[in-house]
């Protein structure tokens, strides 16, 4: 038997979305999605460790088969946790990075392949291109190891599960399964990695992976506007958030503007209607919908049209609110419905010229870049 461990439990510091790496979106799935789809057809069975707090949502995208477990505080951690709960006639298993995706059904085959020719550990490696050098805590260099010995190392790594199990057994702690297992004794085989098995770090590292999913035609752009007037008696909801205090705006939604901007931007990147093909009077369901609910359903018809976002930008045109103190917030709430894309948001007034310079309403216009 055959078992993979999928560690998706990290942060995704570098990253800086406010979601965890796993679920952010590349193409039509989760970078969880990915990785499990390129594995599932050579495993028997498959754990993912998730971060604290989203083991449900997590849960639904792996389905029922798929054994989800808490990660812990560190890679390490988090792959013991998941070996835990390895099926124990296992005989080999595969430990992966979620942030590795796109690393194909082949690369896990060739790890599966040599640990089966008898090796207990192999590891994909890629050749390093650059001069590497070794440098002491005050920054000098101290070596540069002969570039021709080294590898920059990927994952899936295989292992004789008793072997992974042992060389775990201490609590060790290292950024990958191939250390332990080394310090264990162990000799560890190295076969040829592929440079579609990289690993998704930081925003521009998805561009690069969406051109490993074949059909590669660049980036598109699109601009969209929405305007609301003030209306008595009404809550202020405004870039995914209520502002308690403020006087709200009439309309059919809650009236964001700067979320349904945001919205029009995308479909108008990715050639998907607009906002009142999509939730409009025809579409009662949407009656009432939240600004950050329209933007997750937009998420969902711009990856369903085959597109990701690169990046969101919106620009809050009133009197009021002032957005400055709470523009964290703001840019959080709607990064997050749209799947930890980067997001900006300004504002501005309008030196009391127009409607919304005599404060009349609100006014937003977004620009959206998605690449498919
Ligand atoms: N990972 C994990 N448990 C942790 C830390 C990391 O399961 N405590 C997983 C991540 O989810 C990722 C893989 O290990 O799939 C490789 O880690 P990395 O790429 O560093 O991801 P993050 O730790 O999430 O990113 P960052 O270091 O930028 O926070
Ligand atoms: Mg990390």
């Amino acid at each position: 038997m055959i078992a993979a461990i999928i560690a998706a439990a990290g942060s995704g510091e570098r990253f800086g979305a406010p979601i965890p790496k796993a679920l952010i979106h590349l193409g039509d799935k989760t970078l969880l999605g990915h990785a499990i789809a390129h594995l599932a057809p050579v495993v028997d069975q498959i754990v993912v460790t998730a971060p604290a707090g989203y083991e449900a949502q997590i849960q639904e995208i792996c389905g029922d088969e798929i054994t989800v477990v808490t990660g812990g505080a560190t890679r390490s951690e988090s792959v013991r946790r998941g070996l835990a709960a390895v099926d124990a006639a296992t005989d080999y298993v595969l430990v992966h990075d979620a942030a590795r995706s796109l690393a194909s059904t082949d690369l896990a085959r060739s790890v599966i392949a040599a640990l089966k020719a008898g090796d207990v550990a192999v590891i994909p490696g890629m050749p390093e291109v650059d001069t590497v050098k070794v440098i002491d805590a005050s920054g000098y260099v101290t070596s540069t190891p002969e570039r021709s010995t080294l590898r920059k190392v990927q994952t899936p790594q295989g292992f004789s599960f008793s072997v992974l199990k042992a060389a775990h057994a201490n609590g060790g702690d290292a950024t990958d399964d191939a250390v332990l297992v080394a310090e264990a004794g162990h000799k560890v085989r190295i076969i040829a990695g592929e440079e579609r098995a990289m690993k998704i770090t930081t925003p521009s590292d998805l561009a690069t992976a969406m051109t490993f999913i074949g059909d590669a035609h660049g980036f598109r752009t699109g601009v969209g506007t929405d305007a609301h007037a003030f209306g008595e008696g009404r809550e202020l909801w405004l870039a995914g958030l209520l502002w308690p205090g403020e006087t709200g705006v009439d309309g059919h939604s809650d009236g964001d503007v700067a979320a349904h901007a945001i919205c029009d931007a995308l479909f108008a990147a990715t050639g998907t209607g607009d906002l009142g093909s999509n939730f409009g009077t025809s579409r009662p369901e949407y009656a009432g919908a939240s600004g950050v609910q329209l933007l997750s359903e937009t998420l969902k018809i711009v990856t369903a049209a085959g597109y990701s976002i690169s990046n969101v930008s919106v620009q809050i045109i009133g009197n009021r609110p002032r957005i400055g103190s709470r523009r964290a917030e703001a840019i959080s709430a709607i990064s997050a419905a749209l799947g930890g894309v980067p997001v900006s948001i300004l504002a501005t007034t309008t030196d009391g010229m127009g409607l919304t310079g005599e404060g009349k309403g609100i006014a937003a216009i977004a620009s959206a870049l998605v690449f498919n």
